[in-house]
């Protein structure tokens, strides 16, 4: 090594040392003890004169070692001897001054607007205070000298809020993120809620305003309603958004029970995220199944236990098959009959009007029952006699689609019933299927078959 890589080594560890002293130092002085050090002969702080300084709990580095001149510009000696003919200048740039000694706090995108304004001393006393950082205030009370303490009142009040800790999502100097947060968007959540990050993570569906933000829904400050809500979260904080939900299910003449437990909306949606279609808690025919496993009481009687009827009928419908009960009910009420989509008899007969059976022309073709010669409309047909329009086309005494076929399931091909209700009696239908076509013995009549190829003679 030469002559100027030692002389470079021992000044580096020269310049290292005194680095270190002085951090020491400083750290030493900046204690309160320091304080002593400013009571010598020469300092501002005697009995008479600014005895207070240095007394509270946090003192500021350079006012605790009493160099009060790295502040303040003026004749020391002179304000002495006559303090109120020598005062010292006021200061006016504070930020700049601040800034001489401490790292800039306004570089960010975001910066609060004090800081901004270099109004340090709004929240820093330049001397000292009772609380750390020479804070003026402790806690949320530093920001409530200006910001309305309303924002942290509320029935409800977020945890790390009722602890008074502003600061663990705002910063107060500066930000990269809108209002002065310290992350973006639910990351400000999320640092804390570590366990609805995991929970919310790889699900299929993200309702709409979750994706967006949190605080959509839940205050971040306080609220009146559990969870900080605005309004009630199983139902009318839905309705905030949910305006036409909230219409059609008070204009709706037939209510459906599955709205008017506790858990309102939220007995059938998660508000979050879902695995599942439209929110919903369980694949769709699980959720029905949440309360039809057991049989209902309803204004038109009770209904059957559905959960077990579809297990013990084992030839789906088609829509059942693919789990898709919204086809035909509409979950949130409907102004017909068993809130279905649209109307569809109640009863075994009905004057013929294609209209009555609008709920299953959504998906079939109403030509079944419109022509009375047919050798392609239907099955249900003997040689080209349409024997649905036979059953259903009929000005008086039409049958209605339910005195023959089961909307869910039946043990039957094409969905034929075993009885359909016929007043008070369970009227059987005795349907069997052949070859080409079938035969039924109801309690309509005696035993009538039908063969599409060679028509039987039916007396
Ligand atoms: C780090 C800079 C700094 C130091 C060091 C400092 N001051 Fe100040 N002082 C200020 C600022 C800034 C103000 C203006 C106050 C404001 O803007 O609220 C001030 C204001 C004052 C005032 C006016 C009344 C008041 O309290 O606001 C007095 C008196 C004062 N200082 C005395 C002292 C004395 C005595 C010392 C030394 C022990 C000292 N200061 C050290 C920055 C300093
Ligand atoms: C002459 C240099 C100087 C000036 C000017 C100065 N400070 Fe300081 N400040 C210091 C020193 C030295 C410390 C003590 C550092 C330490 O303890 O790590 C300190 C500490 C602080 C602390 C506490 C930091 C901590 O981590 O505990 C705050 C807050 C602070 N200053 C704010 C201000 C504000 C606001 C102003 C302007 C009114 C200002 N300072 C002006 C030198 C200065
Ligand atoms: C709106 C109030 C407010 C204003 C205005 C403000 N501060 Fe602070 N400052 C705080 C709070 C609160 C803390 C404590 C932060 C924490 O708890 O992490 C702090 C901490 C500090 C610290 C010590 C911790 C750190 O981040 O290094 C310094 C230094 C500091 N402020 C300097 C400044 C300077 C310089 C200014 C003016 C340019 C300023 N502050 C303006 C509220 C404020
Ligand atoms: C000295 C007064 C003052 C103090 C103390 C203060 N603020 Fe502010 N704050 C302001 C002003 C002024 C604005 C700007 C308001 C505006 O633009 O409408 C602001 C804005 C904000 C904003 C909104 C920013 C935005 O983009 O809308 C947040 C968040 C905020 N402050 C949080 C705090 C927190 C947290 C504290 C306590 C650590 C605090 N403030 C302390 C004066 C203050
Ligand atoms: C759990 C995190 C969190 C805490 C703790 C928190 N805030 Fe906020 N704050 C937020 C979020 C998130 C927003 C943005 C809200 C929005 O975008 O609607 C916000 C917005 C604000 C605003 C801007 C006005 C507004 O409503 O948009 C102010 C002011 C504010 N907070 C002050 C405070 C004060 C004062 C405290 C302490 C009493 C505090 N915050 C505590 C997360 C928090
Ligand atoms: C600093 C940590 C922290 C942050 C950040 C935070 N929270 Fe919280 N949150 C808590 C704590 C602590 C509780 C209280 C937990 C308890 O009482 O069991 C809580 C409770 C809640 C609750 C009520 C849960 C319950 O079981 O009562 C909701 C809702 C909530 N937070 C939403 C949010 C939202 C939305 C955000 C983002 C704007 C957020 N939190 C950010 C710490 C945090
Ligand atoms: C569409 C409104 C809405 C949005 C947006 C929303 N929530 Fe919720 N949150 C709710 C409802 C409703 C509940 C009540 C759930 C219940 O009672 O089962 C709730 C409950 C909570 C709870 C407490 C109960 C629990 O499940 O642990 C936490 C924590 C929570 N939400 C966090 C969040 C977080 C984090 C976000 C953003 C990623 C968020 N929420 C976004 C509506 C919402
Ligand atoms: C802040 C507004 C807001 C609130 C509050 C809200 N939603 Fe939503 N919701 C939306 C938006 C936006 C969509 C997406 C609509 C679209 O894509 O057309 C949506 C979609 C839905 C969907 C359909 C999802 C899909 O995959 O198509 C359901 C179900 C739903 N919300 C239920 C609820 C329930 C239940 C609540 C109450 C716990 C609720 N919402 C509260 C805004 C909201
Ligand atoms: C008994 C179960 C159940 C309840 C309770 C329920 N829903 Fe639904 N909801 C569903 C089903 C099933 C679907 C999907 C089929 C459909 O679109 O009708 C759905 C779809 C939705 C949709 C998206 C499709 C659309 O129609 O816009 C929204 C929004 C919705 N529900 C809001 C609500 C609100 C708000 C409440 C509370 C008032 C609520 N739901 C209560 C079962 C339910
Ligand atoms: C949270 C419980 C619950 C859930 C989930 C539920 N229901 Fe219901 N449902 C009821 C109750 C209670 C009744 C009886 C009261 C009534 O007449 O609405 C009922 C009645 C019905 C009726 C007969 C309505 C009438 O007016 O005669 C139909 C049809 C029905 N539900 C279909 C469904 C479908 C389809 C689903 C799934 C999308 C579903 N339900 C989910 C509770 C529920
Ligand atoms: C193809 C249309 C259609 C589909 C799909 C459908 N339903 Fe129905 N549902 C009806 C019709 C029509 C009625 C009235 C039947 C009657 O009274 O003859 C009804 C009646 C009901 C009843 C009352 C039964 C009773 O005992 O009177 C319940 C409960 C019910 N449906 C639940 C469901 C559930 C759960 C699903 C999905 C698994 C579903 N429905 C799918 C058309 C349908
Ligand atoms: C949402 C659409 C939809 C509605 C509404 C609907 N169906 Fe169906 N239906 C189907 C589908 C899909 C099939 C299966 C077709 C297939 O397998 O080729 C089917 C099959 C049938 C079958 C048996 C056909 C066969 O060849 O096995 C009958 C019978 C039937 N539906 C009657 C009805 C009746 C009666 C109604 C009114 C209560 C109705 N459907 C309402 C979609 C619907
Ligand atoms: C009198 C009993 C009866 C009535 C009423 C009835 N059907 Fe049928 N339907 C049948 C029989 C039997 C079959 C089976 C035909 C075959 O394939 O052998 C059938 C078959 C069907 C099929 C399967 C396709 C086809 O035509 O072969 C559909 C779809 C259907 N019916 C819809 C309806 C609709 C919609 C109504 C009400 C408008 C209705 N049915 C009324 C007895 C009836």
């Amino acid at each position: 090594m030469g002559d100027t890589g030692v002389r470079r080594v021992r000044s580096l560890v020269l310049g290292l040392s005194l680095v270190i002293a002085v951090f020491i130092l400083s750290f030493y002085l900046s204690e309160k003890h320091g304080v002593v050090n400013a009571q010598t002969k020469d300092s501002c702080v005697t009995d008479k004169c600014h005895s207070k300084m240095g007394k509270d709990r946090f003192v500021h580095g350079p006012a605790a070692v009493g160099d009060c001149m790295a502040c303040h510009t003026g004749d020391a000696v002179r304000h002495k001897e006559s303090p109120a003919r020598n005062k010292f200048a006021p200061i006016k740039d504070v930020g700049g001054l601040c800034y001489k000694c401490h790292d800039r706090v306004d570089a960010k995108k975001g910066v609060h607007k004090p800081v901004k304004e270099g109004q340090c001393t709004n929240c820093h006393d330049a001397h000292q205070s009772p609380y750390k950082y020479q804070l003026r205030e402790d806690g949320q009370n530093l920001c409530f000298m200006c910001h309305d303490k309303k924002i942290a009142s509320g029935k409800f009040v977020h945890g790390p809020v009722s602890v008074g800790g502003c600061s663990m999502c705002h910063n107060p100097h500066q930000t990269d993120f809108p209002k002065m947060l310290n992350a973006s968007g639910n990351e400000v959540c999320f640092k804390c809620h570590t366990d609805k990050a995991d929970a919310f993570k790889g699900k299929k569906f993200v309702h709409k305003p979750v994706g967006e933000k949190c605080v959509n829904c839940h205050s971040p400050h306080a609220g009146d309603y559990k969870f900080n809500f605005k309004a009630d979260g199983s139902q009318e904080l839905c309705f905030g958004c949910h305006k036409d939900k909230k219409e059609w299910i008070a204009k709706v003449k037939n209510k459906h029970g599955g709205l008017e437990t506790d858990k309102k909306c939220l007995a059938c949606h998660d508000p979050h995220v879902s695995d599942y279609v439209k929110q919903l808690v369980k694949k769709p025919v699980d959720t029905c199944n949440i309360c039809h496993d057991r049989p209902l009481d309803t204004q038109d009687g009770k209904i059957v236990d559905m959960k077990t009827y579809l297990t013990k009928n084992k030839e789906y419908h088609g829509p059942i098959k693919q789990g898709d009960c919204s086809s035909c009910h509409n979950t949130h009420g409907s102004d017909n009959f068993r809130i279905l989509r649209k109307y569809f008899p109640q009863v075994f007969y009905a004057p013929f009007d294609p209209k009555n059976y609008d709920l299953c022309f959504n998906c079939h073709e109403k030509t079944l029952v419109l022509d009375a010669k047919t050798t392609t409309l239907t099955g249900f047909r003997n040689g080209d006699q349409n024997l649905h329009f036979v059953h259903v086309n009929k000005a008086i005494k039409g049958r209605t689609c339910r005195a023959c076929h089961d909307a869910h399931a039946t043990n039957n091909p094409k969905h034929i019933r075993d009885a359909v209700p016929f007043g008070a009696w369970g009227l059987p239908v005795g349907f069997q299927k052949a070859a080409n076509g079938g035969s039924c013995l109801p309690g309509c009549h005696q035993k009538f078959g039908y063969d599409r190829i060679n028509s039987v003679r039916n007396r």
